[in-house]
């Protein structure tokens, strides 16, 4: 495979960057053609960012799966798409071709259509880091059903809720999950989350882990006995064929749930083509993929990087891919370096919390382990600290690889803002520059083109995006107002980030971090609404407030402030039965770090909380602060 559009110079940057914003439809066109298409499009870009209406690619016929999977098949049919490396370092490598993606794919079509899953139906996908995931991702965009992927992380509540708000009617699950140490009994979270649930018609079990299951009638299928029924029928001698589903350019292709600054998460929808299109594009840009590199993005196929960079951008340009299905510490912190080392790792792209935790153990993890694979490290998910970039740039790259520190969000698909691997200079702890097609631009309070300069005379304001790229989200699903006020209401005619950012005077750009109330967990994104929610249910709870605060591994950890009345147990008693709550609300990954018993929040006259207590003078009273910061945990 060859990838026309690949960007090899700053000069070809600079070149394709201008053309992208001055002649966008034909841009856009030339990269579009690189792509199996049913029909062309009829017209590239069609928007307006005040409703907002964006379409791309309006009237192009295709099926992502078939881009992903069917044209690369007569050239490299044996080709790795996929090497599975298991929890347990012992167990067997899984190594999935292109071949026998296509022959699982169509396998999962034909289960979910015997199933009676048609195009537009939402299932939710609830499994651990294993091939079938993936397979269960792409038999639902070969048949057009649009999938909606939770991580396992997620409590039965926040299952339930993500249920009826996408009115899924089918899921798939495992029985359970193993991530380190631990077996994580995934089909009986959904049980707890199908309790009351009238809508969900059939539960698909893929059996991982054996842990005991109760299996209901006429709705719990094994997917073992499922996908050996829909073998016999998509397999007739020896030739393997599911027709994929012809979808408008425009179809949602999936939903993916993210947090704001609301109480209540948002399902994020993407269209087929512009998504595809965009997923490509960066993949191969910022990682400068080759054809032959191994790739190996750690994060967890339940939030978007898995999504762009472990499915659909790498499947797309013909990559190989490592997925993994455990954790970076387990059974030591040196596992991400024997993965480099056992599968010979081209390109490893983490997360910042990855890094730093795994610096807390030194330099001994990485003793013999022979990394020189390794040509291009990437980052994402959270602003990279110096410190850490500088670890990995010396004991990881050995100073000779590349990094790309990538910034992008669930609602823009792929990256938007990052250095092109090799190609483009990074600049420590910066994103630095725009990919084609993207156009920020910082604005103060009032959405006018920021001017203020930081102490190191740095233009600082909130980020903002002129213009939409292909793969911007195109609607909150069930609730498109909710994707007008969150996004693009803010500001007059543009997308509105939530993050603040600096811009020096070569345009390169650095992210501060949210300035919405959202915060960032490990990478994760947390509303802190919902997090005060959650511990608000908890009996003897008056009210909470959650801040975040800086955290040497989490980037930023959870602080709640509580008002208890409650008289059952003592201090550390109740904190443990918050934390259990939250848990339950919303999972544990939503746990506060510290819990501060308060007699008053610290409140502005209008009700707002105070998330910054440095400026006290608006505060309704100011003798709550006092008592905060002398119990201050
Ligand atoms: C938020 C989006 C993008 C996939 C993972 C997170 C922060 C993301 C960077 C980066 C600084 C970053 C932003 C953004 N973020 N990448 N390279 N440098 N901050 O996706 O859960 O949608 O969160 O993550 O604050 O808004 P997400």
């Amino acid at each position: 495979m060859s990838y026309p559009f690949q960007i090899k110079s700053q000069e070809q940057y600079e070149k394709a960057y201008r053309e992208s914003v001055e002649q966008p439809d034909e841009f856009w066109a030339s990269v579009a053609e690189n792509f199996q298409w049913r029909k062309k499009w009829d017209k590239v870009l069609e928007w307006n960012f005040k409703e907002p209406n964006i379409k791309w690619f309006q009237g192009g016929k295709l099926n992502i799966t078939e881009n992903c999977i069917d044209r690369h098949l007569k050239t490299m049919g044996e080709k790795p798409a996929f090497i599975w490396e298991p929890n347990n370092p012992e167990d067997r490598v899984r190594v999935v071709t292109y071949n026998r993606l296509h022959k699982r794919v169509c396998q999962v079509a034909q289960m979910l259509k015997n199933n009676g899953v048609k195009k537009g139906d939402r299932v939710c996908i609830y499994m651990g880091m294993v091939p079938e995931l993936v397979y269960a991702i792409l038999g639902c965009a070969r048949i057009g059903a649009i999938h909606s992927v939770i991580f396992g992380g997620f409590s039965a509540q926040s299952i339930a809720d993500r249920l009826e708000d996408a009115q899924a009617e089918y899921i798939i699950t495992c029985d359970g999950a193993y991530r380190g140490g631990k077996d994580i009994p995934l089909k009986s979270v959904i049980d707890d989350a199908l309790i009351g649930n009238k809508k969900v018609k059939k539960v698909i079990v893929y059996t991982r882990t054996r842990t005991p299951v109760s299996m209901i009638k006429g709705r719990d299928l094994w997917w073992e006995d499922e996908m050996d029924h829909a073998e016999t029928q998509v397999e007739k001698d020896g030739v393997v064929s599911f027709p994929a589903e012809e979808m408008d350019a425009e179809d949602p292709l999936f939903i993916l749930y993210t947090s704001g600054s609301t109480g209540k998460p948002k399902g994020v929808v993407h269209t087929c083509a512009g998504y595809m299109i965009w997923t490509t594009y960066t993949f191969v840009n910022v990682f400068q993929y080759q054809p032959g590199l191994i790739h190996f993005c750690t994060a967890d196929i339940g939030w978007v990087t898995g999504h762009s960079y472990i499915v659909y951008g790498p499947l797309t340009a013909g990559a190989t891919s490592v997925m993994f299905e455990g954790i970076p510490t387990y059974p030591d912190a040196g596992r991400f370096w024997d993965i480099v080392d056992k599968h010979k790792v081209n390109i490893i792209y983490t997360a910042p919390t990855a890094l730093r935790s795994l610096m807390g153990f030194g330099l001994e993890p990485l003793k013999g382990k022979d990394l020189s694979s390794l040509k291009i490290l990437g980052t994402v998910g959270e602003p990279i600290n110096e410190e850490a970039w500088h670890w990995y740039d010396e004991n990881i790259g050995k100073k000779k690889c590349p990094i790309v520190d990538t910034w992008w969000q669930t609602e823009t698909g792929a990256c938007l803002i990052s250095n092109l691997a090799g190609v483009t200079p990074a600049k420590p702890s910066w994103a630095t520059l725009p990919m084609p097609g993207v156009q920020p631009v910082l604005v103060d309070e009032n959405g006018k083109e920021a001017t203020e300069k930081d102490e190191h005379g740095f233009l600082k304001g909130n980020l903002c995006i002129k213009a939409p790229w292909p793969g911007i989200i195109r609607t909150t699903y069930g609730d498109h107002e909710r994707c007008r006020k969150n996004y693009f209401a803010t500001y007059e005619n543009l997308y509105f980030t939530g993050d603040g950012a600096l811009k020096d005077d070569k345009g390169n750009y650095r992210i501060i971090g949210r300035v919405d109330d959202v915060l960032n967990v490990s990478g994760h994104r947390i509303g802190t609404a919902e997090v005060e929610n959650a511990i608000d249910t908890h009996a003897g709870v008056v009210e909470s407030a959650v801040v975040g605060y800086p955290h040497d591994i989490k980037g930023q950890g959870i602080y709640a402030y509580v008002i208890y009345n409650g008289k059952h147990g003592d201090d550390e008693m109740t904190r443990k039965d918050i934390l259990q709550t939250v848990t339950r609300v919303i999972g544990p990954i939503a746990k506060p770090d510290k819990i501060q018993f308060v007699s008053g929040l610290p409140k502005t006259r209008s009700g707002k909380i105070m998330r910054n207590l440095g400026d006290t003078t608006t505060l309704l009273d100011p003798a709550v602060v006092d008592d905060i910061k002398n119990n201050r945990l």
